[in-house]
């Protein structure tokens, strides 16, 4: 199924104000795509994911399925929520504790009074591809977070929803398994090619899964974009900022011209650059990723700086370094470096973001 969002906002009214959380957001989702919603804590994301669910009205624009509006802010518009026919899984699981697993899966096929012999099929096929069909007898309360959270996943996919929404359903895992069941899930998904959307402020698993990634922050979508592009490519300090680890280092800086040559003057350190598309005196903030600075011998066209602290990574370091007045991480090769150590060090020209202030 194809998703479409148009212009939705959504406004909640509280006691002494109103908030706008989505402000103006407009894009598509394909049908069979794995979506993934990505942004801080607060921006909006489970607010649009329970729109698309229609557990909130936007308080305007469309939301339309296929060809079918199917939430607006004009109500005369909206279809009712139980045609929607799609499925949601929740950070924190909400099994039903007094049911069996077989029966916490089986429940969406009685609500739809499927007759008992299709029922028991269909629960033992999710329960089968989620791998606990071992523990079908057990109550939820006898089973790990992750057998939980497989179960949850079960019974939304046994109905056979026309999407799944996932709210940050891996949170509540230890990392090994978040992992894991991570991997399980991108299977699950492509098996099935039922069109998903899922929430998570974990650009790690955001990068993983999405075909495509909507980044979101205070209301707005920043960018949507192939993971790749999100690192390579991104449009704003934000994006640069949030997606990737560690760090992109972020600057503000002036770009300069002397002879032809164009520079950035740091406090006492000038870097020479050939510049791809950047103007002349104009104020940017400069991005640079950890991984596109290089420590070097040379003495020319670099900026010398002391390393402050090293944290291990494998055959990596990352060196927090001072220089210019300013404090650059560099994710470099391990070699035999010490705090207090004075380096040399050049960013990877083709690699230097700008982003316009
Ligand atoms: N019913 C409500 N009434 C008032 N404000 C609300 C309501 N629901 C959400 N908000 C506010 O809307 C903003 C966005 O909330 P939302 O739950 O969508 O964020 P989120 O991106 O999912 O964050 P998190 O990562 O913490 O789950 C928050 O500032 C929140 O306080
Ligand atoms: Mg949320």
């Amino acid at each position: 199924m194809r998703i479409e969002i148009k212009n939705i906002r959504k406004e909640f009214k509280t006691i002494r104000r109103t908030v706008s959380v989505l402000k103006d957001i407009n894009f598509e989702i394909k049908d069979g795509e794995f979506f993934v919603l990505l942004g801080p804590s607060g921006c909006g994301k489970s607010t649009l994911l329970n729109i698309i669910a229609g557990l909130e009205n936007p308080t305007g624009g469309k939301l339309v399925f296929d060809d079918k509006v199917v939430a607006s802010g004009n109500k005369n518009e909206c279809a009712p929520v139980k045609e929607r026919n799609v499925a949601m899984v929740f950070q924190t699981y909400a099994l039903y504790p007094h049911l069996s697993v077989y029966e916490n899966i089986a429940f969406p096929l009685r609500i739809a009074k499927m007759d008992k012999s299709e029922i028991d099929k269909q629960v033992r096929k999710s329960a089968e591809m989620l791998r606990i069909t071992n523990h079908i007898n057990s109550k939820p309360s006898e089973l790990s977070g992750g057998e939980r959270q497989r179960v949850a996943i079960a019974r939304a996919i046994v109905r056979k929803p026309r999407a799944l929404l996932f709210d940050e359903p891996l949170s509540n895992l230890d990392a090994q398994l978040r992992t894991a069941t991570r991997i399980e899930l991108k299977k699950l998904q492509r098996e099935l090619g039922i069109t998903t959307v899922y929430v998570t402020h974990d650009q790690v698993e955001a990068m993983t899964l999405g075909d495509r990634v909507a980044v979101l922050k205070d209301g707005y979508v920043q960018q949507i974009d192939s993971a790749i592009n999100l690192y390579e490519k991104p449009v704003n300090k934000f994006v640069a900022g949030f997606i990737g680890f560690p760090n992109m280092n972020l600057f503000d800086i002036e770009v300069l011209k002397e002879r032809e040559k164009f520079y950035i003057q740091f406090e006492k350190d000038r870097f020479y650059f050939d510049p791809i598309t950047v103007e002349i005196g104009t104020k940017y903030c400069m991005g640079i990723r950890p991984s596109d600075i290089e420590v070097t011998d040379d003495n020319e066209n670099v900026l010398k700086g002391k390393i402050d602290s090293i944290e291990l990574l494998g055959k990596e370091v990352l060196l927090y370094v001072s220089s210019n007045n300013m404090e650059f991480s560099i994710f470099t090769p391990k070699k035999d470096f010490k705090e207090n150590q004075e380096i040399n060090f050049r960013f990877d020209q083709t690699k230097i973001h700008f982003f316009k202030k």
